[in-house]
C-alpha cells in the first residue's frame, strides 16, 4: 500500500481534493466512490472551493456513495444523502441522474442492494473510491465480525458505530437506525483505485493493523492489502503507530 503522511488534517484534505481534481481533469467522466463521516468534510469543502474557482468540473462525472442508513429516506436530516447534499452535491455541477445512492427507505432492501450492485456494474465500475475508516476498522458499513459479505448488502450496525453516528440523529444513539445498506468489501475492492483516509489518534491502532496485521474479517480494512492500487492518506496522529519500516 502506498502510504502518504501529512503534518495536519488540513493538508490531508487539500491533497485529497487535488487528487480528485486531477482525476476529473484526466478523465472528465470519472466514476467516483464517495464516503461520509467527519473525515471527508474538509476535502468536500476544498472541492467546493475549487469548483467555485472554476478549477473542477463535475459535469460528466458519476458518483456512487458507499452506504446509507436503513429506514431513512433521502430527505431525512440524518441520512447520508442529506449529508452529501450539504457538503458537496448542492454546490457543484453534478446532475442528479449522475448521483447514485442506496435508498434506505426502499420497500425491499435486499432488492435495493441488488439494484445498486447492478448499477455500479452498468457504469463500468468505480474508477476512484475514497474511503474513511470506522474506529472499529469498519469500511463503509462493513462491520468487524466472523465473516464479511462480498456484495452490497444489509448490515446490522455495531453499537459503537451507532454511537459514533449519533451526531446525525440529534446526538442520540438510540435514534440511529439499527440497520444500514452498504457496498460489500468485494464491491469496494473492484474499484480501480482505492484511497483510504484517516485522521486523528483514535484511528491509529486500526491503521497500524490495516497495514501490518493479518487479513481478517475482524478488521475489514485489512482486506485493502489485497488491492493493487491502494493509497492511504494519513495525518501524523493517525500514522503515529507506524514505524518507518512499515511505511516503506
Ligand atoms: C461512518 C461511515 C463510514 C465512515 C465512518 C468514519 O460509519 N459509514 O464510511 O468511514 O463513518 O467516520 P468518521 O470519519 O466520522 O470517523
Amino acid at each position: 500500500m502506498n502510504v502518504k503522511i501529512f503534518d495536519t488534517p488540513a493538508q490531508v484534505a487539500s491533497a485529497l481534493a487535488r487528487r480528485v481534481a486531477d482525476a476529473l481533469r484526466e478523465k472528465p467522466d470519472v466514476v467516483l466512490g464517495l464516503p461520509t463521516g467527519r473525515t471527508p468534510v474538509a476535502m468536500y469543502a476544498e472541492l467546493r472551493r475549487l469548483h467555485a474557482a472554476g478549477e473542477v468540473d463535475f459535469g460528466r462525472a458519476v458518483t456512487f456513495n458507499l452506504d446509507e442508513f436503513a429506514g431513512v429516506d433521502a430527505s431525512h436530516a440524518g441520512s447520508f444523502r442529506r449529508f452529501m447534499e450539504q457538503h458537496l452535491f448542492a454546490a457543484v455541477n453534478l446532475a442528479p441522474q449522475r448521483i447514485h445512492f442506496l435508498n434506505g427507505a426502499a420497500a425491499d432492501l435486499d432488492a435495493e442492494c441488488k439494484r445498486y450492485e447492478q448499477e455500479i456494474e452498468a457504469t463500468g465500475g468505480i474508477d476512484l473510491q475514497i474511503l474513511g475508516i470506522g474506529a472499529n476498522g469498519h469500511i463503509g458499513f462493513n462491520e468487524p465480525g466472523d465473516e464479511l459479505v462480498s456484495r452490497t448488502h444489509r448490515v446490522t450496525l455495531a453499537e459503537t458505530t451507532r454511537r459514533d453516528n449519533a451526531a446525525l440523529f440529534r446526538g442520540d444513539p438510540s435514534r440511529v437506525p439499527r440497520e444500514a445498506l452498504s457496498m460489500g468489501m468485494g464491491t469496494i475492492l473492484k474499484a480501480a483505485t482505492l484511497i483510504l483516509v484517516a485522521m486523528g489518534a483514535r484511528k491509529a491502532p486500526c491503521i497500524e493493523r490495516t497495514i501490518n496485521g493479518p487479513l481478517t474479517p475482524h478488521l475489514p480494512a485489512s482486506f485493502l492489502q489485497l488491492h493493487r492500487r491502494a493509497e492511504l492518506y494519513l495525518d501524523r496522529d493517525a500514522a503515529s503507530l507506524l514505524t518507518t519500516r512499515s511505511v516503506r
